[in-house]
């Protein structure tokens, strides 16, 4: 199958990633998304062809079933201690390694996963690097359904346009149950701010927002893969 350019990226990143972060024996987390079934696809080969041990915790539903389809032995997330290291995708990436993602609804676990991990890595073609977020991508936040509209209200005095995700007919559910309110802001200037803002909502969840989680971002492009650390 021949590859947009675009998913090219997202492999090369991917499979950078893998390459030179998974060592045998490690716990490592799996992402969810496009660019992080290229990491999970590479992860099955090296244990395929090196037969490395690896324990795999998963971030949503989706990559559980493709990273057992792999070969990867998947294991729940409470059987495990700490993660060595989680290879994620995002939605919007800056220079100081902060990340917008959610886009594909596996936020909450997402984050879950990416506190208990030692070295997170992040996967993204060039698309995603941004000078400020919350310009291209609105913000996912992750409510509870009791009382949702009430959340979705408190959301838009925050400064966005707050919509709840559909899935076609219906309203989108999460692995955990949840819905989703997508807020589109005019750029997030303050992000620790508006986090706090964020959290402080009766009926919140988790939100999109990562600030201090990802150790080192790998961003592809026509160049090759270029190594973000944090500042
Ligand atoms: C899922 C995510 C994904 O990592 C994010 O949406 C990027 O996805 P893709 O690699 O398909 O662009 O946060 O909740």
């Amino acid at each position: 199958m021949v590859l947009s350019e675009t998913d090219n990226y997202k492999k090369m990143a991917a499979e950078s990633a893998v390459n030179t972060y998974i060592e045998d024996g490690m716990t490592v987390g799996l992402g969810t998304g496009s660019t992080a079934a290229y990491a999970i696809k590479r992860l099955g080969e090296r244990v395929s062809e090196e037969e490395l041990a690896l324990t795999c915790v998963s971030t949503s539903e989706q990559s559980t079933a493709l990273g057992k389809s792999c070969g990867l032995k998947v294991v729940p997330f409470e059987d495990v201690g700490r993660i060595d290291v989680t290879i994620d995708g995002a939605d919007e990436i800056n220079l100081l390694l902060q990340l917008i993602k959610g886009l594909g609804g596996a936020l909450l676990r997402e984050k879950i996963i990416a506190a208990a991990t030692d070295f997170e890595v992040i996967i993204a073609d060039r698309s995603k690097f941004v000078d400020e977020l919350g310009f291209t991508v609105p913000l996912p936040v992750e409510v509870l359904r009791f009382g949702h509209e009430h959340t979705g209200l408190a959301l838009k005095k925050l400064g966005c346009s707050p919509k709840l995700r559909m899935n076609g007919n219906d309203v989108f559910v999460t692995d955990g149950g949840n819905y989703i309110y997508d807020c589109k802001f005019e750029g997030i200037e303050k992000p620790y701010f508006l986090e706090s803002g964020i959290n402080n909502i009766p009926g919140v969840i988790e939100n999109g927002l990562f600030l201090n989680l990802a150790s080192v971002a790998l961003i592809a492009d026509g160049n090759g893969v270029e190594t973000f650390k944090v500042p």
